[in-house]
């Protein structure tokens, strides 16, 4: 696996007084007070908006003037933003000194210096791995004006954080004939080793043996045998203050299966692994940063392909929980493969489950490729995932689980089919799900399939592999370490 390098980040303590480009902050509403030459910002059309950037060639240094919006509207959103914004637009310097981070900022400095690292590196990230030669440029190297101790252990938590994300990114990017399941294993055991967690990886023989009938069956078409990734991540010396399952959809290809999909249908779906993805990163980042909570990953592992022994529609499978699933439809792989993972977390009695998936296009159709659908079966989960979305920028809106359309999925022969009748395809792959999870268990569903995977750059995201859930579930683990 190829290992993509970011922007090399330095913390230092004030603006030296030449020497590099500098990025200066400016509120709207205060570029007179700014201390850069308003007339020239005037010129420019340079307000502060938040995101705007100006360039301003001066005699011995480049001055990057970056708009931060209103002060009393800053939001670590802004922050990550604008750091993004003028990461961008300094692409071609060398080095960038960054003084975004204001002694009387109305955001908490750890926080803030978290979201400009972000920001910074994730608008630096690009995937280069399969080009002759680079298709553009990033800033090579930032140096981060970070007064004081919280600014500096904030940066330090952004610095793991998007390095996660970029790695998590690199593996979605990865085509889909490239990074088989057997491979999917070995990044993760291999990120395992540098990060400090736990991996183990299950062949054929053990999933057999554990009866995972959905992975089997999805199985079924391929050349690849499947895998099933175990990780945990177990904090030494404390008392882990949760256990918190993360489970992964790992399909490192989706044809469809028999069901095929379109050639147009088809060209993305390398990125239907981004849950395993996600998972991995997080760990690794809880793991780099020492969090006081267990964490265990359950990923799935197999592509989805046609050949000529592949799952038939009709086909009944019996999941590792002993029920039954019709395959009507083997394109809605995703929650037969999940259905196993969702039971095996369920028998080590967390004290919640999150799963992520690249599930459904309906959830694209509703929600975008910016927001990611949440369900699931329990509200202070829900709601502590919501808390994580607006400290992280990782934006989530929930959707209903309602029972009455646990109908849709009647099977005339097995105990459900693996199918609705079309109709809010995103809750009843939810309500699907919710069938494997044991009773008790708080559980929450993030359907990603929009946001895991994008055709145009946003802020700190770039085209491609997106490693959307990285930083949501690293905020969800401090926040149930807290609870
Ligand atoms: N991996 C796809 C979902 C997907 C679609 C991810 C677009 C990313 C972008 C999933 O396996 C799938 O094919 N779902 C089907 C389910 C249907 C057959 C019930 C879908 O959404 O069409
Ligand atoms: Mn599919
Ligand atoms: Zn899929």
């Amino acid at each position: 696996m190829t290992t993509t390098q970011l922007a090399a980040l330095r913390l230092i303590r004030s603006v030296p007084a030449r020497g590099a480009a500098v990025a200066l902050p400016v509120h709207e509403g205060e570029v007179a007070a700014s201390g850069l030459d308003p007339a020239l910002l005037g010129r420019l059309g340079f307000e502060g908006k938040a995101e705007s950037v100006a360039v301003l060639p001066g005699a011995d240094r480049v001055v990057y003037a970056v708009g931060l919006g209103r002060r009393d509207a800053l939001t670590t959103t802004v922050l990550r933003r604008a750091a993004a914004a003028v990461a961008r637009s300094a692409s071609r310097e060398d080095r960038l000194v960054v003084a975004l981070l204001e002694a009387d900022a109305p955001v908490a400095p750890e926080a803030a210096a978290a979201a400009v690292v972000e920001g910074l590196l994730g608008a630096s990230y690009r995937y280069d791995a399969l080009r002759s030669k680079p298709a553009g440029r990033s800033v090579a190297a930032v140096d981060l004006v970070a007064p004081t101790a919280a600014a500096r252990r904030g940066a330090e938590r952004g610095r793991i954080v998007a390095t996660a994300t970029a790695r998590a990114r690199d593996l979605v990017n990865e085509p889909g004939g490239s990074l088989t399941p057997d491979r999917l294993a070995r990044a993760a055991t291999a990120w395992g080793k540098t990060s400090g967690f736990g991996v183990e990886a299950l062949g054929l023989e053990q999933i057999r043996r554990l009866r995972l009938g959905g992975v089997l069956g999805v199985n079924r078409g391929s050349t690849h045998p499947p895998r099933f990734v175990r990780t945990r991540w177990v904090p030494r010396g404390v008392r882990p203050k949760a256990k918190l399952a993360l489970v992964g959809k790992g399909i490192t290809f989706d044809t469809g299966g028999m069901s095929l999909k379109t050639a147009t249908g088809m060209m993305t779906m390398k990125c239907d692994m981004a849950g395993a993805a996600a998972v991995f990163g997080a760990t690794a980042a809880i793991a780099e940063l020492g969090l006081p909570i267990e964490v265990r990953g359950y990923v799935p592992a197999t592509d989805n392909m046609t050949g000529g022994d592949a799952t038939r529609p009709g086909d009944v499978l019996r999941i590792r929980n002993g029920k039954t699933i019709e395959v009507l439809n083997t394109d809605a792989e995703g929650r037969l493969i999940l259905a196993d993972a969702l039971c095996l977390a369920s028998e080590d009695r967390p004290d919640a489950i999150v799963d992520l998936a690249t599930l459904t296009g309906a959830c694209v159709m509703a929600l975008g490729n910016k927001i990611a659908g949440l369900m699931g079966n329990d509200d202070a989960l829900l709601g502590a995932i919501e808390a994580s979305s607006a400290t992280t920028g990782e934006q989530v809106w929930r959707l209903p689980l309602p029972p009455e359309y646990r109908k849709q999925y009647e099977s005339p022969v097995a105990d459900m089919k693996n199918i609705g009748n079309g109709n809010a395809g995103a809750l009843v792959a939810g309500l699907i799900l919710e069938e494997f999870v044991a009773p008790g268990i708080p559980w929450a569903h993030l359907d990603i399939a929009g946001p895991a995977f994008v055709e145009a750059d946003d802020a700190d995201v770039t085209r491609g592999g997106t490693g959307f859930g990285v930083r949501l579930l690293v905020d969800l683990a401090e926040r149930l370490a807290a609870r």
